[in-house]
Order: C-alpha cells, then structure tokens, then sequence
C-alpha cells in the first residue's frame, strides 16, 4: 500500500500505539497501513459521511482487518470515549475546522497522548489556538505533496497546563531543521504575498494600502527566517 508524502509522515512517525483514532478518515488507508505495518494495535476510523465510510468499510473488508479496524460515523470527537485512543490524527481538513472540532470535545482530546494535526491551511492560527488551550506542540514538520506545502504538528495535552509554547509564523521547531523543503516552503510563502502586494500596487483605499503593508511586513519576516535557517539551523 503506497501513502501520498502527508500521510506517510504522519504513519512514519507512529511506532508502538495501543489504538490510534484517524478522524475524517475518508478511505482510511493511514488506519490499515499502520495495522499492516503493525504500529498500532487497533485502529478507529471515523467520518462524518456514509459515503466515504462505505468505502472505508469494503477496503478493511478487502485487507481483512475487521476485528481490529472499527468504523465510525460521527461529527470530529464526539464519536470516541475519552482515553479509547492513545493517539488521535485529524489530517487533509482546514485549520479552523480542526480547531472545531478540538473545541467542541476538549475533554476527548484531553485524554489522548499525542494529537497528529495535519491542516490544509491556517496551521499558524492553529499553532496559535493549541497554544493558548494548553496543548504542547512537540514537533512541526513540512512535507511537499503535488507541488504544495503541508505542516504536520504533534501536540499533546499538556499535563501541568502550563505548556504553552511561543507560536511564530514559521514555528521554531520547524526553523531549527534545515533542508530544502523548509528553504521552498519560506519561499513559497514569500510569493504569495509578493503576488497579493503587487496586485494592490495600484489601489489607494485604506485597506488596501494597510493590507500591502502587512504583505511587505510579511516579506521582511521570510527573508529574514531564510536567511536565519542558512546561517544557524542543523543540516
Ligand atoms: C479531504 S478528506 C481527508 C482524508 C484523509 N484524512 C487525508 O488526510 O487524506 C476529509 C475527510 O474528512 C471528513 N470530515 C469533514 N469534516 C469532518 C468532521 N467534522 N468529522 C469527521 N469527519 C469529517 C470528510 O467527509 C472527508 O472524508
């Protein structure tokens, strides 16, 4: 069974788990690719539509892992009792809707071990909200799928609740590692706004002027994160 780069990062990072939960599982190919690779003991797969679960359902069938994949339809979190997964993975969703569904069942998430979050986009604004609600971030990483780039944050409930750590733009345990991808990454984030800021160049309302300058500001920070990452971060 082949995994695309996210996903594989994510299975790659799991060793000995007693159940791993994988919410909005769509085909759950990350819960029988970890039973096959024996990371986990047992595994949940959940989604919040038949569809995909039908589909789900027949590929566990097909690989025969039935007795220990369970199927679950179910909004987020709601569908889990607290401490039935060690390790709960909610990836391919947008920032905000992972943070949705965090909120809605604090106590769930609470009680796992470590939380795998793999966010389409607003993964600063995430970093940012698990933060402040006291989930440590142990671990960012970037991984380059179809020309795009991804984070992957492990996190866990912090125990003495006073684990929060400072959350940057480009997070510092990110920045710390050097390597090409982390290099592209800053690079793609420095065009993006490039592009925003010279489509502004000739509107003048306020917002526009004011929105241009958040673009430029932007700018400075990844050309000086890069230029940090070349002097100082380990190869
Ligand atoms: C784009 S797929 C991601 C599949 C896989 N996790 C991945 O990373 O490739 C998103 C899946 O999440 C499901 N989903 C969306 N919102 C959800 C929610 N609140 N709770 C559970 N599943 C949800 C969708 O039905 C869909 O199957």
């Amino acid at each position: 069974m082949h995994l695309t780069p996210r996903l594989k990062a994510i299975a790659d990072s799991i060793n000995k788990s007693r159940t791993i939960a994988d919410i909005g599982s769509d085909h759950a190919y990350l819960p029988i690719y970890l039973i096959k690779n024996k990371k986990t003991e047992r595994a949940i797969a959940t989604d919040i539509n038949v569809g995909p679960s039908e589909i789900a359902i027949n590929r566990i069938k097909q690989w025969g892992f039935e007795n220990v994949i369970d199927v679950r339809i179910g909004f987020g979190l709601k569908v889990l009792s607290p401490y039935e997964a060690d390790t709960i993975i909610i990836s391919g969703m947008g920032g905000m809707q992972i943070m949705e569904i965090l909120k809605q069942n604090l106590e769930i998430a609470n009680s796992a071990q470590k939380i795998i979050l793999q966010p389409m986009r607003d993964s600063y604004l995430l970093r940012k909200w698990l933060s402040k609600n006291y989930f440590y971030i142990i671990n960012v990483e970037v991984v380059k799928e179809n020309d795009k780039f991804y984070e992957i944050i492990w996190t866990s409930p912090s125990e003495d609740k006073k684990g929060s750590n400072t959350i940057n733009y480009f997070d510092d345990r990110l920045i710390s590692k050097n390597s090409i991808i982390l290099l592209e990454y800053i690079d793609s984030i420095y065009n993006k706004y490039k592009v925003i800021s010279t489509k502004l160049k000739n509107h003048n309302t306020p917002n526009a002027i004011k929105r241009r300058k958040q673009c430029v500001k932007m700018m400075v920070y990844c050309e000086e994160v890069r230029s940090w990452v070349q002097q100082n971060a380990k190869m």
